[in-house]
């Protein structure tokens, strides 16, 4: 069953995803070559908690920071530290705010100066991926024609789609039912109610989709050591279409 929420719940989601794309905005007008990946994290969690919310990644499983900062060939749940962000590199920041009993959830990839051609390329192409994923979308919907869409656009841009991680619901929990594949056959999947709320998170490698987790149980590479980008909102199902709370 996928779980569906009453408008009194969404309400409070919106507020909590309000805080995630402001404080997203936030990190991306302010983000530049000479900061640490710390810096940026730090960033986060004084935007996050002056909105009265906490980070909810901070602790969860152990994570040790505010938000996932990603460098280039690291393509998700980057730990933040002393690595400073130089001119080309692209950086993706993942963040979630818990308030009022609700989660809110995004990612976003930032180009730090000048990035190269292809580097610009996959941070345009992730984008419209969630766009395309999202494309026709509404109650009734099998689930994973969202990665299908998803997948389809990516090959067709010569990029691939990570398998090993997915987006998924979210509410009074960070990670709820269903999981939401980035890869998929059309019209199969659980139907999409009404009231559903999920997080549709396209991760795009430039390379090859195999990804390594390095020994701190955490940092994701991709193994061929090629760019990945993510860019991720948190939506509702509604009868007609979606609402995407975190844009
Ligand atoms: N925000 C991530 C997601 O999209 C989860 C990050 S894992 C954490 O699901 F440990 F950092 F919280
Ligand atoms: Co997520």
């Amino acid at each position: 069953m996928i779980p569906v929420k009453t408008e009194e719940e969404i309400a409070l989601l919106r507020e909590s995803c309000r805080i995630v794309k402001e404080c997203l905005d936030f990190v991306g007008g302010h983000i530049r070559a000479g900061m640490t990946t710390k810096e940026v994290d730090d960033m986060v969690y004084r935007f996050i908690t002056a909105e009265g919310a906490e980070p909810s990644c901070l602790g969860y499983c152990g994570f040790p920071a505010s938000a996932c900062v990603s460098v280039n060939e690291v393509v998700v749940h980057g730990i933040p530290g002393d690595r400073v962000l130089c001119e080309g590199d692209i950086v993706s920041v993942d963040l979630c705010a818990y308030k009022n009993g609700f989660h809110g959830d995004g990612a976003r990839t930032f180009a730090i100066g000048e990035v190269s051609a292809e580097k610009q390329k996959l941070i345009r192409v992730t984008k419209e991926c969630f766009f395309q994923g999202i494309e026709g979308l509404k109650a009734g919907t099998p689930l994973y024609d969202i990665g299908y869409k998803v997948q389809r656009y990516a090959e067709a841009n010569g990029f691939s789609v990570i398998r090993s991680y997915t987006g998924h619901g979210i509410g009074r929990e960070m990670h709820e039912d269903p999981a939401v594949p980035n890869y998929g056959r059309k019209g199969t999947g659980p139907r999409l109610p009404a009231g559903a709320v999920i997080c549709v998170e396209p991760m795009i490698a430039a390379g090859g989709w195999r990804v390594q987790v390095a020994d701190d149980g955490w940092t994701a590479t991709m193994l061929d050591k090629k760019p990945a980008a993510h860019y991720e909102n948190t939506i509702v199902i509604r009868e007609n279409g979606v609402e995407i709370l975190t844009l």
